[in-house]
């Protein structure tokens, strides 16, 4: 049989580099595991934009669709600012994440025991923490119609649109639910029923199916603004929650942040099963291009690492070898190894490079066996 397909799309600004340390580990599973992918590369978004006018070309496209599951570095960059913004390299991931249909976006927020200190908050408020943000990735205000820069009178107007149908709301709710049975059986649904109707509507639904379909899920439901205000307090009342697109995106960087680095956090973006009973997948960081750093050996390669773990995991039916993968990691930094954005300003440390964190982990995989 041929080995599963893996599309690597590297990207822009750290994304080839903390990529360079992924392709290490997987050659690693390849050679000590006999876990094997069929690995190809493409571009995507400045890159692909410099190389052909466009953030995604219909042949990288095609490609992302065929593949059993697609694993990105980061899009974007300050050079890219002035484009016209059909053609910026977001456009590029927001197609992928269209086209894919990949509607269910899991964000881990999972503090490391080595790394609590680090957090902003106070140890005892992180130490521990482990919460999933399920959030909704195709709809909303990111896709909603009318959308656009129109004249009104003598000024200009910008507008979005929020739309949420009942059936984009459940599908993301039945994966929220699922995921909270395999977790904790608690589920929390943010949205602002007190001001918008797609959030009475999103409550409704999520409300209906939990009644009818999960009644063993410990179900609430929170305003998306006292959300971010709980997720700061006390994370840790928390264990799956599922919100929208837009609220989404803003509670998993809030999220993101209380674990003390944007640098360590996965995430996983699926769709409905392809006919080999796979998810349509794509696998990335959390944390952006990082342009200020990029091309100097200081990223951080964890988050990139992790989202291959969750491709192991959510793809490839491989939960053991995710773990094996996430121990080193923790291992790794046990030890104290520690890229610069591991390392409070102002406190002593010496940072070890891109490179020189992939080659422990590799290091700490082996020790594993
Ligand atoms: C994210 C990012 C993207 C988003 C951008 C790069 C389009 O912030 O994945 O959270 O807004 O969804
Ligand atoms: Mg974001």
């Amino acid at each position: 049989m041929a080995n599963p397909s893996l599309l690597i799309l590297p990207g822009d600004g750290i994304g080839p580099e903390v990529m360079t340390e992924v392709r290490k580990i997987i050659g690693w599973f390849d050679s000590r595991r006999g876990i094997a992918f069929d690995v190809s590369e493409g571009l995507v978004g400045g890159a692909a934009y410099d190389a052909h006018g466009t953030p995604l070309t219909d042949e990288t496209m095609e490609r992302a669709q065929a593949a059993d599951a697609v694993l990105l570095g980061a899009v974007g960059g300050p050079k890219y600012d002035v484009l016209d913004f059909s053609v910026k390299p977001e456009r590029g991931l927001l197609r992928l994440r269209k086209e894919m249909d990949l509607f269910a976006n899991l964000r881990p927020a999972q503090c490391f025991d080595a790394l609590a200190d680090f957090s902003s908050l106070k140890p005892e408020v992180v130490a521990g923490l482990d919460i999933m943000i399920v959030r909704e990735l195709t709809g909303g205000v990111y896709f909603g119609e009318p959308r656009g820069i129109f004249t009104e009178g003598n000024e200009r107007v910008g507008i979005n649109t929020q739309r949420y149908s009942e059936s984009e709301i459940a599908r993301v709710a039945r994966a929220a639910f699922e995921l909270a049975r395999k977790r904790g059986n608690k589920l929390c649904s943010m949205e602002k029923a007190n001001v918008m109707e797609s959030g009475v509507l999103w409550r409704e639904v999520v409300q209906k199916i939990g009644d009818e379909e999960y009644p063993d899920v410990a179900l609430s439901h929170m305003y998306a603004d006292n959300g971010a205000m709980q997720l700061v307090r006390w994370p840790k009342q928390f264990d799956v929650i599922v919100t929208d697109n837009l609220f989404g995106d803003i509670l998993s960087d809030c999220a993101a942040m209380l674990t003390g680095s944007l640098g360590m956090l996965p995430s996983a973006s699926l769709g409905a099963p392809m006919a080999n009973g796979r998810p349509k997948a794509l696998y990335e960081p959390v944390h952006g291009s990082a342009p200020d750093i990029a091309g100097q050996g200081k990223a951080n390669p964890i988050a990139c690492v992790l989202s291959f773990a969750m491709a192991l995991r959510y793809s490839f039916d491989l939960g053991d070898e995710a773990t094996r993968l996430e121990s080193a990691v923790q291992s790794v930094l046990a030890d104290g190894v520690r890229t610069p954005d591991l390392i409070p300003t102002g406190q002593p440390g010496t940072p070890v490079t891109t490179a020189q964190m992939g080659d422990a982990i590799v290091a700490a995989l082996e020790a594993s066996l």
